[in-house]
Parts: C-alpha cells; structure tokens; sequence
C-alpha cells in the first residue's frame, strides 16, 4: 500500500539516527513507489542550512546508508519535496516559519495538510518541542487531515518518568497519534515469529511448559560504546534494550494467539503476557551484570568502558545485562525465560532459544546418547536471519549412537525478496496510519514495572562485574543459569 499525500517533519535532523536511518529508509521506500507524488520531507535543526543545503546532506546520508541503489529520477523527485527550517526548540518565530513553511507546502505539493512529527531528539527536549507544536496549532488534527508524532526511546529512566512523559505526549496528541519507535519490531525476522507460530500446527502445540524447559533471548553485540558516552552514561544496558527490545521480544513470542493482527488485538496479548511478567528472585542469583574490561576483539585490540572517551572512569553503568523472568500463567508456569545482552561480546548475534525439555524415557545404551543435547527451536533474529531446529539423529554406521544436528531455514536460500530496513518499515506504517508494530503507553510502563526492581537492586549494590572484551560477558552470568543446572548456548 501507498503512503497518502503528507509531509515527514524530523526533529534532530542533523543526527546520527537521521544521517544512518531515517533519511536513507525515506529514500529507499521512494525507490520502491511506496511514497506519493504527494510527500515532503522537512528538516529542523540549528543549522544555517538553505533548502539546498540540506537536501544535498540527504543525499549524501542516501548515498551512504540507502538499501536500495541510487536512481536519478527517484531523488529528484523526492528532492523537490525537501526543505529546511532553521531554528532552536524555544524560539516561537521558528516554529510560526515551520508552520508557515508546511502550508505553503501543501498549496505546492498537495500534501492535504496530513504532518507527521518525527522526534529524534533527547527526551529531555520533548516538553518544549510538544509545547510549541500545540503553541503554534500544528498538532491540531481536523477531519480532513491527520496528525502523527513519532518518538525514539528511551521512554523514560524508570515507571515513574515513564508516566509522566507518557502523560506529556498525550496531552498534546492522543494515544493513537502516537507512535512510539521500537525498531525491533520492524524487523522481518520479528514479525516472522508471529507467521511460524500462528500459521503452522507444527510448533504451537510443543510451545508450552510441558515441553519447553526453558528460553534464552540474546542479543549480543560486538561493538563497544566510543563515541556513545553522551547517551550511554548512567543509561546501561538493561534501560538501553532489555526494556524494550528484549522484552518486546519476550512478549511475542510468550503471548497467546491474537484474535486478529488488528493493533488492538496485538497490543491486548502483548499487554496481558506482560501484565503476568516477573522477575525471579533472589535478584542476587537471578540477575547479572557487567562492564567491558579492555580485550580483543578478532585480531583488534580494544580498551574498557572506563577508558572510553567520555565516560567517567568510575562509571557503574552496566554495558551488559542478564535477568531471569517468570510468566505467571499456565502456558509458561515453571519455564524460566533468561534474558541477556552486552556489547563487546564474542560476535555480533539477536537470537530466541526454546529450549526443550529431554525425552522422558531414552531407549538406548546411556554411551549411545553421550552426546545427545536437549532439543531446541532457534529464531535467528540477525544477522544470519532464519530458523534453526536442532534435534539428535543416528550417527551412520553399525551402531545406534545419536548425535545434535541442525535443520535450516535461511532467509537468504528461500526468498529471492530482500528485507527492507526496519525504519523503512516503521516509517511507512506511520505514514499509513497502522499503529500495530509500535508499542503502546501501556506495554513501555508494564515494562519498566518489571525492569524497575532490578535497575533498583543494582543501584544499591555496587559496581558491574568486569568482563573482558571479545568474551561472552561476566562470570554471574554463567553462575545465574548454572544454579538451575542450564548453560546459556554459545551462538
Ligand atoms: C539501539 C540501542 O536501540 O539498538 C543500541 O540503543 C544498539 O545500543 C542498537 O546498538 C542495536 O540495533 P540493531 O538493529 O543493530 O540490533
């Protein structure tokens, strides 16, 4: 489907998000037709930038980041479409242009008076932005014409801010004007979850606690945090990804069978499993954390957190993270869900492990199965997006020994279709108007309930425990799902 007559406003234009994501993803779904003749796209910054000016800094982000290959006729004609207004968060005079600007917009290109909002800026500047955006009428919708806003994590430090900035936003756009990004969901591999679940009878009836013993969800990265201090410091990385894109993954792949894949539908089972959400205590056995020692990384050698331009060398912020969760309903009774991430890790790896419970009864000599495992269903999130199903087979030969093998689904070997970017995605979908791969006020704040006793718990004891570089993360990692007799699966 094609996006309607609109225009895109960003806030935080000239930043990183901007420059990697959004302005390529823009480009990349005007390479495939999915935008109107009909669109504009209007940066605001600090910067003295002409129109021109700034429709050549988004060709340059296009020429770098872009999926899809650069076409002459595509970017001149999303180019025409580009402009620039100049101003700071608090000077009243900018936001007037930017009005001013938008309607003379839509008398040029027809953009019907339909805005979208884009806030890729630090939270702590979305109440003067929403201010000045009810101040100067455009957050005001009508009947022949919609307002959007879209906001970046974080969504708040703990419930507390959460509800207060949720409060803030809904002020001034109602809660389905609102879309809040988590960039997870637009990825391919995550609504995948939802077509093998719901669109097989092969693997629904094993997903349950008589057969699932247990769940690792990781999401390992192998890149440090130069350069991020700004955002990173006192944030870590359980407020970085565990509340929302870790749990989010938790949610869909622990919730019960939508009614349908309405947005309503699927944010009431993502709202329920959370509700039945929990950490499992004591939070000294059950939760682990730690900060990147110096190490090395492939043949690189690469310095501690401590040591990284901007952060303070006696930073506690944890760059990686591991809670045990339970979920309190009969589907999930007794099934712990191990959550972890951490950045410096051995390799770049998002993956869910359900982990499966032994065969009740084995039917061969014990040295026959020495090195049988327990079953398990891997949804390979990135980057070598699939499925995997590993089970035991019979090793060829006279004897009856079996052994773990693999079974593949690789997206690369059964589509000839390439996944578009998630924000290519996300974008799209705000700009359709279909709330359902964006997280609701209420799922960010069940969220941060669950979170919240941990980041407490940690703030009350202490520093991270140091893990060296290029490893797989602390020793209390391991002890925390050593205790239960599991190990976390080297990916
Ligand atoms: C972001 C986090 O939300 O996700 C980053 O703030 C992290 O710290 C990034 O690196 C990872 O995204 P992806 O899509 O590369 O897994």
């Amino acid at each position: 489907e094609i996006a309607g007559p609109c225009s895109l406003v960003i806030f935080g234009v000239t930043g990183d998000l901007a420059r990697k994501k959004l302005l390529p993803a823009i480009y990349d779904l005007a390479n495939r037709g999915l935008l109107p003749p009909e669109f504009a796209l209007l940066g605001f910054a600090r910067r003295d930038y002409a129109h021109e000016d700034f429709a050549a800094v988004v060709k340059d982000a296009v020429v770098a980041h872009a999926r899809t290959p650069f076409r002459d006729e595509v970017w001149d004609r999303l180019a025409e479409g580009i402009r620039f207004v100049k101003g700071t968060f608090d000077d009243d005079d900018a936001f007037d242009r930017l009005a001013a600007e938008l309607k003379q917009l839509d008398t040029e290109r027809g953009t019907g008076g339909n805005h979208a909002f884009y806030l890729a800026i630090p939270p702590d500047t979305f109440p003067v932005v929403l201010r000045q955006l009810e101040r100067s009428g455009l957050s005001q919708s009508g009947d022949d014409r919609w307002r959007r806003v879209v906001i970046e994590k974080p969504f708040g430090h703990d419930l507390d801010s959460a509800e207060k900035l949720n409060a803030l936003v809904n002020r001034v756009f109602p809660e389905e004007t609102v879309f809040r990004i988590d960039h997870y969901l637009g990825k391919e591999t995550v609504q995948n979850i939802l077509a093998l679940r719901f669109a097989n009878q092969l693997f629904e009836p094993l997903w349950n606690a008589h057969y699932v013993d247990h769940v690792q969800i990781t999401m390992a990265e192998d890149i440090g945090l130069g350069g991020r201090a700004g955002y990173y410091d006192g944030i870590g990385a359980a407020r970085d990804v565990i509340q929302n894109h870790l749990l989010q993954l938790l949610a869909i792949t622990a919730m019960e069978e939508p009614v349908s894949f309405s947005a309503t539908e699927l944010h009431a089972e993502k709202i329920k499993v959370l509700s039945a959400t929990r950490l499992a205590e004591p939070l000294a056995e059950t939760t682990a954390r730690g900060q990147y020692a110096a190490g090395w990384q492939g043949s690189e050698k690469v310095v501690g957190l401590l040591d990284e331009q901007g952060f303070s060398p006696e930073s506690r912020t944890e760059t990686f993270a591991a809670i045990t969760l339970e979920i309190a309903s009969r589907r999930w009774a007794g099934v712990p869900f191990y959550l972890r991430t951490g950045k410096r890790l051995g390799r770049r790896v998002t993956e869910i492990a359900l982990v499966f419970k032994r065969a009740p009864h084995l039917p061969f000599d014990a040295t026959m199965t020495a090195e049988l495992g327990q079953n398990a269903l891997v949804i390979r999130v990135q980057p070598d997006e699939g499925v995997t199903v590993r089970f035991g087979s019979k090793v060829p030969g006279p004897g009856m020994e079996v052994r773990d093998v693999n079974m593949d689904f690789s997206y690369g070997e059964a589509f000839t279709e390439n996944s578009p970017e998630a924000y290519e995605r996300l974008i799209l979908d705000v700009l359709l108007g279909v709330p359902s791969l964006f997280p609701v006020n209420a799922e960010v704040e069940l969220s941060w309930k669950i979170l919240d006793p941990a980041l407490d718990y940690w703030a009350a004891h202490g520093a991270p425990d140091p893990y060296e570089s290029g490893g797989w993360g602390p020793a209390s990692a391991d002890a925390m799902v050593r205790r239960t007799g599991r190990e976390w699966r080297r990916p």
